[in-house]
């Protein structure tokens, strides 16, 4: 699987964020990554359905991936289907039935499930032949700009062992502190698609060499 650079605007200046976008996407970037937050699952609020269909529109052959961190789902998740992204991304912890939730989302977007820190939780083991992506948070989920926590890179070539062994087919999101001097190993662990957001973004002027950088760095 080719691995993937995938762009979070979370530490984008909301400002200029069509500039942005048109900077990331004449630059190579093909996935953005759009993080949901409710101000309750976690401490803080961003991006909500009309703007990423708005994007949709602007930037169709973009893949969006939806990284849905809140609680509970149930009102919302209709208005972040008819957006009709990519994927959608459910946390594991906030969905007390997660594959009731799996099975709400149209075949023809892709699922995820996504695991904070820690250890995996042993509910994910059986969701793993279903699911097209896994996204292994290497932050405590809630803002951007935080340190890659070390301890998770073990969680990733865990679960990219457990893949190979049983031959499943989901790809591997990591999420979370990854820069251009982290990137080399958290491919090396197992990941598929790396997501970069503050060392990817800030400063504006600067996201072509770096967009250069992390593809040099995944090829
Ligand atoms: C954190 C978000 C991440 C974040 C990544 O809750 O889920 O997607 O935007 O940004 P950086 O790379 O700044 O950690
Ligand atoms: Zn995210």
């Amino acid at each position: 699987m080719k691995k993937q650079l995938s762009a979070s605007i979370l530490s984008a200046n909301p400002l200029f964020l069509n500039e942005t976008l048109n900077t990331l996407t004449a630059n190579g970037i093909t996935r953005l990554h759009f993080d949901v937050m409710d101000g309750h699952f976690v401490p803080n609020i961003a991006f909500g359905p009309h703007l990423i269909s708005s994007i949709k529109n602007q930037y169709p052959n973009t893949e969006i991936d939806c990284h849905l961190m809140i609680y509970p789902n149930d009102a919302i998740i209709n208005a972040f289907i008819k957006t009709m992204p990519h994927s959608i991304i459910f946390h594991i912890e906030s969905c007390e039935n997660i594959l009731s939730w799996l099975k709400k989302v149209p075949k023809t977007i892709k699922t995820g499930v996504a695991i904070k820190p820690g250890a995996i939780p042993q509910s994910l083991y059986t969701l793993l032949p279903i699911l097209d992506i896994v996204l292994i948070m290497t932050v405590e989920p809630g803002f951007g700009g935080q340190k890659l926590i070390p301890e998770q890179i073990e969680i990733i070539q865990s679960l990219h062992h457990n893949r190979t062994k049983n031959h499943h087919k989901f790809s591997i999101m990591v999420d979370g502190g990854i820069n251009r001097q982290n990137a080399k190993s958290i491919i090396e662990s197992g990941a598929d698609i790396i997501i970069s957001g503050a060392d990817l973004t800030q400063p504006a002027e600067k996201i072509p060499e770096k967009i250069r950088t992390f593809h040099h760095i995944l090829s």
